[in-house]
């Protein structure tokens, strides 16, 4: 499949017997294309880079050498469960890297949302970038676009404009010219899903929530500082793990928490206790261009309120965003 359009003959993928067909179809297409040559893959651990990873390794195995950059905003224990799923589970080749310190020695001070998006995205390329130098061998790279992206790209050369800058692979620096992998760019978000679990990938990987690619760093507002950024994990982790328990995982679309950078008084052990408000977004949507709020039992709210009040220090308050999209965008910034 070279064009970058759908043909209209292409049936939907909605079975494991069509997702069988489409992967040995892609399996042999990869082969033809890499030989024995070698493709790198920047693997965040979502959807779409984890499928084409697991396609790959089963085309080409260790001619696939995948990259996770750690920039420090990830969600708890995120990282770990990448290499745990890709090097212990799947035999990658896979090189791990942390970069917390360059990301957030960069984003010290940064308040505004934009540049720190930019921030991000143009320091994604640079560890990248450093990671591919340091090979001298590869002479392709993979990327998990989807048939979403190219419409998007059709829509902005139209001139219409993007709300918010996302982030992605594209654009490295003139030195690293690379020929693209792109196994699933034909393919829908429903249609990528079903072809990761022909692939074997578990079930909750293959269904998680979205998650943006400055991660963490667009839902600790303003200036990022390390403890925000520290309480902000471990009160989303709460909220996360509640959520899968009470069945709600699959109800809910999107559900995260968000830390303001601003404190209120608060009182604990009987004195005087400052500390930033937690506050929580639940959002059902089809296609992430609006979204309605869904409706949490308040037995749950108390709980998770009560634990992350308790376990995660420096936060005093749990607050609920009740606001639909639009007005508000599903993340903050
Ligand atoms: P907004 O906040 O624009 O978000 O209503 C819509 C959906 O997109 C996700 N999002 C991103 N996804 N890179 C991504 O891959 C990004 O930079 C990015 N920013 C927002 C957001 O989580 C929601 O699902």
């Amino acid at each position: 499949m070279s064009s970058n359009l759908r043909p209209e003959s292409m049936a939907r993928i909605t079975t494991k017997e069509l997702a069988d067909a489409f992967i040995a179809e892609q399996v042999a297409e990869v082969r033809k294309q890499v030989g024995d040559k070698k493709v790198l893959l920047a693997l965040s651990g979502g959807v779409d880079s984890s499928v084409v990873a697991a396609l790959l390794i089963k085309a080409i195995g260790k001619q696939l050498v995948c990259v996770h950059v750690n920039h420090g905003l990830m969600r708890k224990d995120e990282s770990e469960n990448v290499i745990k799923l890709f090097q212990d589970g799947l035999d990658a080749n896979l090189i791990y890297v942390d970069a917390t310190d360059r990301f957030l020695d960069l984003l010290a001070g940064v308040a505004d949302p934009e540049k720190k998006r930019k921030i991000i995205g143009a320091e994604f390329i640079n560890v990248f970038a450093d990671e591919a130098r340091k090979l001298d061998d590869i002479d392709y790279l993979a990327q998990g676009t989807i048939y979403p992206d190219i419409l998007e790209s059709i829509k902005q050369a139209e001139g219409k404009k993007a709300v918010k800058s996302h982030h992605n692979v594209g654009g490295l620096p003139e030195d690293l010219k690379f020929e693209l992998v792109e196994p699933i760019k034909l393919l829908f978000k429903d249609e990528v899903r079903v072809v990761g679990e022909a692939l074997g990938l578990p079930h909750a990987m293959v269904y998680r929530q979205p998650f943006p690619g400055p991660g963490l760093g667009v839902r600790c507002l303003g200036a990022i500082t390390r403890d925000r950024l520290h309480a902000l994990r471990e009160a989303d982790a709460i909220l996360r793990e509640e959520f899968d328990k009470n069945g709600l995982a699959g109800k809910v679309w999107q559900y995260f928490v968000v830390i303001p950078d601003i404190k209120s008084v608060g009182v604990k052990d009987e004195s005087r206790y400052e500390g930033w408000p937690a506050i929580i977004r639940a959002v059902n949507t089809t296609d992430a261009m609006t979204a309605t709020i869904e409706e949490i039992p308040y037995a749950l709210l108390h709980h998770i309120t009560y634990r992350i009040t308790h376990e995660v220090e420096g936060i005093n308050r749990v607050l609920m965003d009740l606001t639909p999209k639009p007005i508000g965008t599903i993340e903050w910034e």
